[in-house]
């Protein structure tokens, strides 16, 4: 089958590899139809992880099942499915708790397994024609047949319940105002999470991406350009004050307008416009070792936080990968009954064959290029 390798820093190609197929009873494989190109893929494509080359990239997938193990009981060839790229066993002290971005059997030694990622377990990725999804029965989110909302349902894996989970570890309430750090992706479905959940405001901030920012407007957030100023000063002129709750969704190569490096100028600017007691959802991605950092501190993983006042202000702040499961299927449900529409950011739908150029022109931030599915069965 075919699939995108990672060969090296800036360096995917896409070619022939092993077939993925039933490995345990409890596996399946799944016929991939759509697969997207995440901002968590960057810092692998970049270089800025210890990601093995070789390794089939991609999370963020869906398809139609092909082949079940012996031990599959509810999923069915045929089935439509959304994959959270959390893979999840279902079954230890965390998935019991819903936790399961942190299961404990899915990749020994560390709490967390995904496919094609970094640190995250053994798994290659679905950013090919085939993937096998392990504990099938609990990793399967079936959808309606079908090939409707394919753009929306696409969403589910990753980045939609990633988005409504920075404002849930925000501890957001209908009628707070919040404000998002971030355009990409994640920012901009954070913003359509809030809306949807009742915020009376919401502001988000990138570096003077045009695009981003439109789009950001479209799903109804009012944006804020840093290039233009103080993004702290534009948002409590206009709001008249601090917000009550604020979302990382850029993570640990945030950088000035100019392009130069900060991994801790989000975060900090998050403690100064949010309120005293107000909360901070952290879902931008951060990492124990970066060796490619802009400083020594932030190479060992440190970074130079306001924590004075962070105390003084008596604020929270939730971390961490998102448990999609916590919330895919909720979220397909908004998307079935015309509540929620997460596609609406999808600016480019490429074959797999493609997908080098994709990454790209993506993870060059071009104008226009604001989220890449791949369609690995439509024609190069
Ligand atoms: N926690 C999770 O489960 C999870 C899941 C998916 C993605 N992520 C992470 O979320 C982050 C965003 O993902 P994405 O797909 O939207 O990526 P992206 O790279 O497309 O978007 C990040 C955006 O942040 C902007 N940005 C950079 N510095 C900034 C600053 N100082 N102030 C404001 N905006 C700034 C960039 O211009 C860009 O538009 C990444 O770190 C990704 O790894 C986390
Ligand atoms: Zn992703
Ligand atoms: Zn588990």
């Amino acid at each position: 089958m075919r699939g995108l390798v990672y060969n090296g820093p800036y360096d995917v190609t896409v070619h022939d590899v092993p077939d993925a197929r039933v490995e345990a009873p409890t596996d399946a494989v799944v016929r991939i139809t759509t697969t997207n190109i995440c901002g968590s893929d960057l810092h692998m494509y970049e270089g800025r992880t210890d990601v093995e080359k070789g390794k089939v990239l991609g999370h963020e997938n869906m398809g139609i099942v092909e082949e079940v193990g012996d031990a599959v009981g509810t999923v069915r060839v045929g089935d439509r499915v959304s994959l959270p790229f959390n893979i999840a066993c279902g079954a230890c002290d965390n998935c019991e708790k819903g936790l399961t971005a942190f299961c404990l059997r899915a990749n020994p030694g560390q709490a967390g397994a995904a496919y094609g990622y970094a640190s995250m377990g053994p798994y290659d990725g679905g950013q090919a024609e085939r993937l096998r999804v392990p504990w099938a029965d609990f990793n399967c989110l079936t959808l309606p047949p079908g090939t409707e909302h394919e753009l929306d349902y696409t969403m589910l894996s990753d980045i939609f319940p990633t988005g409504w989970h920075g404002v849930e570890l925000a501890k957001m309430r209908p009628g707070e105002s919040v404000a998002i750090w971030g355009a990409g992706p994640v920012g901009l479905l954070a913003a359509h999470s809030a809306r949807i959940m009742g915020a009376s405001e919401v502001y988000v901030v990138d570096n003077q991406h045009t695009d981003r920012l439109e789009l950001a407007e479209k799903a109804g957030a009012t944006p804020i350009d840093r290039s233009k100023g103080d993004p702290i000063a534009q948002i409590t002129d206009l709001h008249g004050g601090e917000v009550d709750r604020g979302v990382d969704a850029v993570g640990y190569q945030a950088h000035n307008p100019d392009g130069e490096e900060q991994p801790e100028i989000v975060l900090n600017e998050l403690v100064h416009a949010v309120k005293a007691t107000g909360g901070i959802g952290v879902v931008g991605v951060y990492l124990p070792e970066d060796p490619g950092a802009a400083n020594e501190l932030a190479k060992e993983g440190k970074l130079a936080f306001d924590y004075g006042t962070f105390f003084f202000k008596g604020q929270s702040m939730g971390t961490g990968q998102c448990n999609t499961k916590n919330y895919n299927a909720r979220l397909r449900d908004l998307i079935t009954a015309g509540r929620a529409e997460p596609g609406f950011l999808v600016s480019h739908e490429l074959p797999l064959e493609q997908a080098a150029h994709g990454y790209d022109q993506f993870d060059k931030r071009v104008e226009g290029w604001t989220k890449v599915v791949l369609h690995p069965g439509q024609a190069a």
